[in-house]
């Protein structure tokens, strides 16, 4: 049974037929209204959601099948029976469940106790569907992604993990500047790279902006992650120089600018810069159904 927990699920084939499935069902949907019928997953969250909340539910809808939001936000997952019991129960109704959580070990145990795939929906580690609509964003710009220079910039987090994994199975470089201690997770960095090496890209994380020049893509994520509670502004002098601004992308060469959302506007990007021509957040928003599609219908009906 296939999950996507981390991402390192597929190679090279699996994540390109998962982009080009998603850019199937959003050229003519209504030809995929029924894969998912008589079918229903859980969709659980730890953490608050606009877009991939929104998007795994319609997602199910529009295949015909079913998604039940289960709120955990006023109680996580284990406190009330334990996690295997959890999914034990969900796997006699549901096909799927798909989970935000905390921590990437509750995923991997809802995997070990429960019998359908599961999907991570956002962890600590990984948001790897997040990932995956961010290179379909970037292909539909751009027309290609292997050799495509993508510089994230600011705090390495879940989403910099993810995009240094997808990245570096589709053979895009990924660079990651990022101040001195704030660096992506360095097992997956690694782990990443030997992928990367076989696929003709760079993956590389450096500390100083005035470098980041010749890029196609510029990416940036929350200066302070959902479950930090530490405060936006004590950290603003530190990632300041890492904002993505009019200065920073003429300097970059980017034709396009990426943000996963939210949004903390005039921290990690300007107003200038989010509103500006060279952004594609809200196509990437969109993208979000598109990848859920493909990767509900490539985990549950194969
Ligand atoms: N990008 C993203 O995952 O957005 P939400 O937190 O709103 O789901
Ligand atoms: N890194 C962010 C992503 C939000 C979609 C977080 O985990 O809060």
């Amino acid at each position: 049974m296939l999950h996507l927990l981390t991402g390192f699920e597929f190679d090279q084939d699996g994540y390109l037929q998962i982009l080009d499935t998603a850019s199937a069902m959003k050229e003519d949907p209504r030809k995929y209204s029924q894969v998912l019928a008589g079918r229903s997953g859980a969709i659980m969250f730890e953490k608050p959601s606009l877009r991939t909340r929104t998007t795994f539910e319609l997602a199910f809808y529009r295949l015909g099948g079913h998604g039940i939001y289960l709120d955990l936000q006023n109680g996580d997952l284990g406190k009330r029976e334990t996690i295997g019991d959890y999914a034990r129960n969900l796997s006699r109704w549901v096909d799927c469940l798909v989970g935000r959580v905390y921590s990437q070990r509750t995923l991997e145990e809802l995997a070990k106790y429960g019998s359908v795939p599961v999907i991570n929906a956002l962890s600590d580690l990984y948001h790897p569907a997040q990932a995956m609509a961010d290179y379909l964003t970037v292909r539909e710009h751009l027309g290609r992604l292997k050799g495509a220079t993508l510089c994230y910039t600011g705090d390495g987090n879940n989403v910099t993990n993810s995009l240094l994994v997808a990245g570096a199975t589709l053979g895009v470089n990924v660079w990651c500047c990022v101040p001195e201690g704030c660096g992506p997770d360095v097992q997956i960095f690694t782990k990443a790279r030997e992928i990367a090496k076989k696929n003709g890209c760079e993956l590389k994380v450096f500390n100083d902006p005035s470098l980041i020049k010749g890029v196609d893509v510029l990416y940036t994520d929350t200066w302070v992650s959902m479950g930090d509670n530490t405060p936006l502004d004590s950290v603003r002098k530190k990632y300041m120089p890492y904002q993505i601004n009019k200065a920073l992308l003429e300097q970059s060469g980017a034709q396009i600018v990426l943000h996963c959302l939210p949004a903390h506007r005039n921290y990690e990007i300007t107003d200038e810069v989010m509103d500006g021509p060279r952004s594609v957040v809200f196509d990437e928003a969109e993208n979000r159904l598109h990848i859920h599609m493909a990767v509900l219908s490539k985990l549950i009906s194969d």
